[in-house]
């Protein structure tokens, strides 16, 4: 098939490198300095709607794979439908479950999918009463996209109030925070799982764990994600059947009862309480860095998957048994990520990997033929073991031979996974 992936970070390389493996011939949209090994990269960004359409017509491209969120918000799946072009993405209305977390949290309530209890608002004064007789730490979010930066656990009722005035007050997120959810702070692990919908049915792909804070030992400002494994020891068999039943079942009834054809990828983000799994959120397409730990463990076609739930026909394709297997990925971010960094340091080392370390490219560039930084998160170099040691053992091994100035990463990317697997044997 002729593929083409929409995005230019580490998630849309491991797609474009699963796919390219799979013996496809993809085409990327902007992409990257790793992403231009493996597919031929148009220069379009990923929010030009008409100029990704020209290109998926000028390359006769059989499906397009949207990555980023915020190209689907804007109905990216609508319009490659209306030009008769396949895409792998909910339309709109199904996208809305991400950009739109008082909707996403108000049908959860409806389906009876357990989730944080909350209250959204749109004005301040209501938010800040409520806030008052909240107990602490506090959740407050801004409700539409924001990037990633939208959201602030607050300790203290000060800090919950200057970030519903920051957004109801002062735009500090424009029409994103004009609506504001207030929820309760959940405990407990946090875990990712990644469905492929057909409309009707979800396949789930293997539970993953993100790190979301900066340093060690869970410090630090919230990320993009600094470092992902699977699968998630702590999403054992049985935890995942209660996640497809208590979670994923009732999202599909209820995405039928309001006319919502929804085919794409779902994720949801949970934490795992004591009293049992609890939705933090819904992203309507892969997470990065997860699907840099998920894709690797993955043998199926997903070209193949996504075409069948385009079709509305995944339960044709039967899902191949998990392999005994772990992945695990390393961020290598710029100091000063996530504030403000430096561009264009050259990057030295193996930059690409073998069988058992791939190194997915996020922000990354080709100048005058040497690999230079172009983001905050650099790369992401990926370890395949059969073990979760192996994995890690693996991925902190390549990255010891890489290099460019200011780089920072993690040390203990899985150690709550390696800790569980420690108390289980
Ligand atoms: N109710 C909650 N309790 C505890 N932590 C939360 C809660 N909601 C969000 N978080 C933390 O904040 C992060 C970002 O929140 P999320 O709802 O996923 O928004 P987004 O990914 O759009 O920024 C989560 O990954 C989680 O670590
Ligand atoms: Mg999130």
């Amino acid at each position: 098939m002729r593929v083409l992936v929409v995005g230019g970070g580490g998630r849309e390389h491991a797609l474009v490198w699963h796919l390219a493996r799979s013996g496809h011939q993809v085409f990327c949209a902007p992409g990257n300095a790793g992403i231009a090994r493996v597919a031929q990269c148009g220069p379009v960004s990923a929010d030009d709607l008409p100029g990704l359409v020209r290109l998926a017509c000028q390359e006769k491209v059989d499906l397009t794979i949207v990555g980023p969120e915020a190209p689907l918000v804007a109905g990216a799946a609508d319009e490659f439908g209306r030009q008769g072009l396949r895409v792998f993405g909910p339309g709109r209305s199904g996208a809305r479950l991400e950009g739109d977390k008082a909707f996403a949290k108000e049908l959860m309530l409806a389906a009876g999918i357990p989730t944080a209890g909350f209250r959204s608002f749109t004005a301040f004064d209501s938010a800040r009463s409520y806030l008052s007789r909240h107990k602490l730490p506090v959740v407050v979010k801004a409700s539409g996209l924001a990037a990633g930066k939208g959201v602030v656990v607050a300790e203290t009722l000060a800090a919950a109030e200057h970030a519903a005035s920051d957004m109801l007050r002062e735009g500090r997120f424009g029409e994103a925070g004009r609506t504001v959810v207030i929820e309760e702070y959940l405990e407990g692990e946090e875990v990712s799982m990644i469905g492929l919908c057909d409309g009707r049915r979800v396949r789930l792909l293997a539970p993953s764990q993100d790190h979301k804070r900066l340093l060690d030992g869970d410090r630090g400002p919230n990320t993009g994600g600094m470092g992902a494994y699977a699968p998630a020891p702590m999403m054992t068999p049985a935890r995942q059947q209660e996640v497809e039943q208590k979670v994923f079942v009732p999202l599909l009834a209820e995405f039928a009862r309001r006319g919502i054809d929804y085919r794409g990828v779902i994720y949801a983000g949970m934490i795992l309480t004591a009293e049992g799994p609890r939705v933090l959120e819904f992203n309507c397409r892969f997470g990065d860095p997860e699907t840099q730990v998920i894709l690797p463990l993955l043998d199926e076609d997903l070209a193949e998957l996504a075409i069948a739930c385009i079709d509305g026909k995944l339960s044709e394709l039967t899902p191949k048994p998990a392999q005994d297997r772990a992945a695990l990925c390393v961020v290598a971010a710029v100091e000063g990520y996530p504030g403000s960094y430096g561009k264009g340091m050259p990057i030295t080392g193996d930059l690409v990997g073998h069988d058992e370390v791939v190194v997915f490219h996020a922000g990354t560039k080709l100048e005058g033929g040497r690999t230079v930084t172009s983001g905050g998160r650099v790369l992401g170099v990926t370890g395949i073991g059969r073990s979760l040691a192996e994995a890690k053992e693996r991925a902190y091994r390549a990255l010891a031979g890489i290099g460019f100035p200011g780089i920072v990463y993690r040390r203990d990317i899985g150690a709550r996974g390696l800790d569980e697997l420690a108390v289980r044997s």
